[in-house]
């Protein structure tokens, strides 16, 4: 990917709501083919930061680039309009509708029904169940079938099926696998594996380093609101990962805090704060 410019690039931005500095001086890259993983503990910026780059808040300051061009989105359909698409945890997806009928909600006013002249719900269906097999989920057979009674997991594949479908370049994920079971999160993280094949630039968002280790080419964290670390695939360990999230103190120094309060205190551990 090197010599190639980076499909999505934030150069110092910062943001504030009134008086409160969320995000200071972020930088980052990401090209195509690429998972970028932003890993950072509760609170530490990172819905607010993918929420500038989707076109939600404006940056207060800094530059966002695309292609080595400066954007300004004036709102998240203009972000999506230059491929750039948000999943969030829970698929963004309605469950009272069908699989079909939900693959192409929202596209209809903008594109004419997409590639209808009329909604016609077989086509639609067809579309839909081959873009989510297209990403190895099978199980999905029957576009009538209602998306609530999607599995978490299957629920983000057909969301990141859509996307992709829609032409994002950049796909962004919120959290993806944090509310599901091993199971669900390992189809999550193929799924995540098969858009970088495509060659999507996918910037996952996560505290779960296995899983960011797991799909991750690179790698930021966060820490209030500024990079506290930014590194490649295979420079860190899952414990100096995990240490670095915690701000610098090593979980070996809380164990060793916790064990020397036990011995003062009668083998009885520190209360919970
Ligand atoms: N609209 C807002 N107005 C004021 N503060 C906000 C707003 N959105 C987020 N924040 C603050 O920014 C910080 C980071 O929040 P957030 O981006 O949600 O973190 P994360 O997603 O990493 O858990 C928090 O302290 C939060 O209270
Ligand atoms: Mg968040």
């Amino acid at each position: 990917m090197t010599g190639k410019l980076p499909i999505l690039e934030l150069q110092n931005v910062d943001k504030s709501f009134g008086p409160i500095d969320v995000l200071h001086k972020i930088s980052l890259r990401v090209h195509e083919g690429e998972v970028l993983c932003l890993l950072g503990d509760n609170g530490a910026g990172k819905s607010t930061l993918i929420k500038t780059l989707a076109g939600v808040h404006r940056p207060t300051g800094g530059k966002i680039l695309m292609d080595g061009k400066e954007v300004q989105f004036k709102g998240p359909k203009e972000a999506a309009a230059r491929g750039i698409a948000t999943v969030h945890q829970f698929g963004g997806t309605f469950p009272l509708m069908s699989i079909g009928r939900s693959f192409f909600v929202g596209v209809e006013p903008a594109r004419g029904w997409g590639p209808f002249k009329v909604f016609d719900r077989k086509r639609a269906n067809e579309i839909a169940v081959k873009a989510v097999q297209g990403f190895g989920i099978t199980r999905i057979d029957d576009g009538d079938r209602l998306v609530g009674g999607l599995s978490g997991g299957e629920r983000q594949a057909l969301a990141i099926a859509r996307a992709v479908y829609f032409g994002a370049r950049v796909l962004i994920l919120d959290e993806p696998t944090a509310a599901l079971g091993v199971k669900q999160a390992a189809h999550v993280l193929r799924i995540v594996n098969e858009a970088k094949r495509r060659g999507l630039a996918v910037i996952f968002i996560t505290h779960q380093v296995m899983h960011a280790m797991t799909v991750g080419d690179h790698f930021t964290v966060l820490i209030r609101g500024a990079i506290a670390a930014d590194f490649r695939k295979g420079e860190k360990t899952r414990e100096e990962i995990t240490d670095l999230m915690a701000g610098g103190e090593t979980m070996a120094d809380l164990e060793a805090s916790i064990e020397g309060y036990m011995e003062s205190h009668a083998g009885n551990p520190p209360p919970v704060a």
